[in-house]
Parts: structure tokens; sequence; C-alpha cells
């Protein structure tokens, strides 16, 4: 396979094809000994140094990220909202271009508004990775969950995942989205109607195919696996509608039970156990690879920041 053109930052999963996704999966297939600790570091970057910029909360994508950039020898500045000037006012913009200015080779961003990361993309010339920005896209979580599936099911041609919750709010809905259809899967976005918008059917291009479901239990049986997500109260989504989403999309033992016997159960974390998860479903080694999601975010994070530099 050739090698598509370099990347100059990953601000999104949306536009990109199947081969620069394909790329970056088994890169990440590369580092994923050296993620576990069962292979060496490769510590081929030890010259680097990566700003950690979170401007929102984060456990898994930020440890991940500083995890990913140290096994490659990089060096890695954290700087969180508090405790940096932007609580002085300082602008996310303003903060990035001293960031530049100190040497950073690579700026990981995390902002509470959609587009933060592209921002910043249009005026450095240092590789921006979106670590999440908003309820737009977290391309990394997008990636992770697709080397989470490509080890659980093989090909994802053909394939029927699920997707299920508070879907209008979610940054990783939106990256699953774009890219499984582009690997040939089929999206089945499961929710209320004030969860799931109806134009959420048009925002990928396929090759696979979206479609919206209200009926949890109507879907349970065709899918091949099932991302669950939580309903965002930062968001000020879903407020006064945790007992009937627990009834209605809640997952658990007895709708796993329903699933095909082959079918896994994903969620990005962070999990509202006994909310849209039940912790037997969470904690069941048969069917649910939420943790493996999280092992396999540190190889994803590995090959992006590998990647962007390279150069
Ligand atoms: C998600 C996020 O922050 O977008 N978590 C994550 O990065 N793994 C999902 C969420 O907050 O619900």
């Amino acid at each position: 396979m050739s090698s598509p053109p370099r990347l100059p930052h990953l601000l999104g999963l949306e536009g990109l094809d199947a081969p620069r996704i394909e790329e970056l999966l088994e890169r990440s297939r590369l580092f994923l000994p050296a993620a576990v600790g069962h292979a060496p570091p490769p510590g081929h970057h030890a010259h680097r140094m990566v700003a950690n910029l979170f401007f929102e909360d984060s456990t898994r994508t930020r440890s991940s990220f500083a995890r990913a950039a140290m096994l490659l020898g990089a060096k890695v500045v954290d700087l969180l909202e508090s405790g940096s000037s932007a609580s002085k006012g300082e602008t996310l913009l303003d903060t990035a271009l001293n960031l530049q200015a100190m040497g950073f080779d690579a700026l990981v961003v995390r902002t509470a508004a959609s587009g933060g990361p592209h921002l910043l993309a249009a005026h450095l010339r240092k590789p921006i990775v979106s670590a999440g920005d908003g309820r737009h896209e977290h391309p990394t979580q997008g990636l992770l969950d697709l080397l989470t599936l490509q080890k659980a099911l093989n090909s994802l041609q053909g394939r029927v995942v699920a997707i299920v919750g508070d879907i209008a709010n979610s940054r990783v809905a939106r990256s699953d989205i774009h890219g499984l259809t582009a690997l040939g899967a089929d999206v089945v976005l499961v929710g209320p109607p004030t969860l799931v918008p109806a134009a959420l059917r048009s925002i990928a291009d396929g090759p696979g195919r979206v479609w919206i479901e209200h009926d949890l239990d109507r879907v349970l049986g065709e899918v091949d696996a099932l991302i669950t997500l939580r309903v965002q109260m930062e968001r000020a989504a879903g407020t006064g509608l945790a007992g009937d989403f627990r009834a209605m999309y809640g997952l658990n033992t007895f709708r796993a039970g329903r699933m095909k016997p082959h079918a896994v159960i994903m969620h990005p974390g962070p999990m509202n156990r006994g909310q849209e998860i039940e912790s037997l479903v969470a904690d069941d080694p048969t069917r649910s690879v939420i943790l493996q999601q999280v092992t396999h975010g540190v190889a994803v994070r590995m090959a992006v920041l590998d990647a962007l530099l390279a150069s």
C-alpha cells in the first residue's frame, strides 16, 4: 500500500478517505506492543516537545496523549485552563501562538468550543491534533474505536454498528460516523428524537450508510457492535430525562442478551454506571471491549503523533 501524502494536522475524521484511515490504523497496530509495555518504547522523537492544551476536563484522552508522546521519546507539557493565563482572559489563539513561539513541535488541543483546533490550525505552522472540540469531532477516539472494532470483527465492510444515546451532543459519535462509513460499515443512530436529529442521517458520504432508529429494542439483534454514550449534561442535554432515558436506552443484561453472540459493546468513557450502561454489562468480559478501547487509544495517539512529528 503506498502511503498517502503527509498529514499536516488531525482535526477530524470527516474528509479522510479509507486509505488514509487504514494507514493510521496500520501504524497504530505496529505501536500496540509498545503501548502496552510488551515492547521497548520506540523513543525516536527524543528531541521533540508536545504541548497538551486541555481547556475541558479529560481523563483518558489527556493521559493517553501524554503516555503516547513519552513512549515516542517526546517531552510533554500539560496546560489546563485553570492555572494558565486563559483564566485571565487570554484567548486560545494567543495561548497557542505563545507555545509555538517557545518552539513546541506539536499542540494537542481540547476545547469546549467546536472548531477550536481548526482556528489554531489556520494560524499556526506547527501540527495541531484535536483531542475533542465541543460537539464537533474527537478524531483519535474515532480511530481507537475503529481499531477496536477491526480487532473484534476483522473487516468492517458491511458490518452494522449502533451508536446509542446522546448523539446530538457527541463529538465521539460524529467521528465514529465518519470513520465507520468511510471503511464501509453501516451505522444506526439510536436515541430519542431530541438527541438524534434527522439531519445526522446525511452527515457522511459513505460508502457505509447511516440511518436513525428510536427504538433500541428493534435493532439489538441486528448489530455487530453497540457503542453506548452518556448523556452530556454539561452541554445541557437531557435535563430531567434520566429515568426515562435509562428505561428506553439503558444497556442492561436483558438487552445485551438479545445481541448476536459475537457482537461487542463499547463506551468511550466516562461511564455513568447504572444510567446508560449497567455494571454487569460494562464489566462482562465476553462482550465488553471498553478497556481495550482505552489501551488502543495509546497506540492510536502514538501513531498520530508519530505521523505529525515525522516531517
Ligand atoms: C468523551 C469526550 O470527552 O468527548 N470522552 C473521551 O474522550 N473518551 C466522551 C464524553 O465526554 O462523554
